[in-house]
């Protein structure tokens, strides 16, 4: 839609801790087209840092990062990993069953970081999908996959692969979500850096 290219911008070139680029991302260029994208200071901020390290590098003549700049991610400490692991990964893995072989699977890091992050991508385990179970006053049951959900209406796919749609009125009929990712997702928020890295450290010995 005609934005420019960030590796040439002026503004993100000259960046230095988000001064530039953080009131472009709320709204200061509307007149030029740029939407605000809504942000807070603080999500606009890390937004900036990402930018200012994809420009910082940056191959010669300004060609676009190429694979031989890859930053080595990592920098934590496998064995502080493996404790944390321990602690919080434990109850539900086992790195000599379901995760044995985890950094063959996953030779890049980067890839192996964003996949314990997340857990895995929602598509990758028919097991690791949403499930629902709804309850209708009438007292039937009607229970599937989870394929989507909001305040007034839940769609469940059932055994037959057909869909079926219900509306909901606040606590009716009774709707109970069961998401096998809930505890990655749950667990997100509580990570500092240094779980992350060390976590990654670890993980990347499970050859
Ligand atoms: C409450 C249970 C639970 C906890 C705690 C948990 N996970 Fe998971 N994790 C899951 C489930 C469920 C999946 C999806 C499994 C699937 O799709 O096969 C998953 C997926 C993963 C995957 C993807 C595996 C693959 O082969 O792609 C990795 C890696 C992972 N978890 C690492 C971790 C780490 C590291 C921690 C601790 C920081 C952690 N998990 C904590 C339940 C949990």
């Amino acid at each position: 839609m005609g934005g420019p290219n960030l590796l040439r911008s002026e503004a993100a070139l000259t960046d230095l801790h988000g001064e530039q680029i953080i009131p472009i991302i709320q709204g200061a260029r509307m007149a030029q087209g740029m939407p605000n994208i809504g942000l807070n200071n603080e999500d606009a901020g890390a937004v900036a840092a990402y930018i200012r390290s994809v420009i910082g590098s940056i191959g010669s003549q300004g060609r676009p990062p190429g694979e031989e700049q890859v930053l080595d991610i990592i920098v934590g400490d496998a064995s502080r990993g493996q404790a944390y692991f321990a602690k919080h990964c434990a109850s539900c893995h086992s790195v000599s069953s379901d995760l044995k072989g985890l950094a063959t699977k996953y030779p890049d890091a980067r890839q192996l970081q964003a996949r314990w992050l997340a857990g895995g991508s929602a598509h990758a385990q028919p097991s690791s999908l949403p499930t629902v179970e709804i309850t209708l006053p009438s007292g039937e049951k009607v229970a599937g996959g989870l394929v989507r959900i909001d305040d007034f209406l839940v769609t469940v796919k059932l055994s037959d692969g057909s869909e079926r749609t219900i509306a909901r009125r606040g606590a009716i009929p009774h709707v109970v979500v069961h998401d096998p990712l809930q505890a990655h997702r749950d667990m997100l928020p509580h990570y500092v850096d240094s779980d992350i890295h060390d976590v990654t450290a670890y993980l990347v010995t499970l050859k």
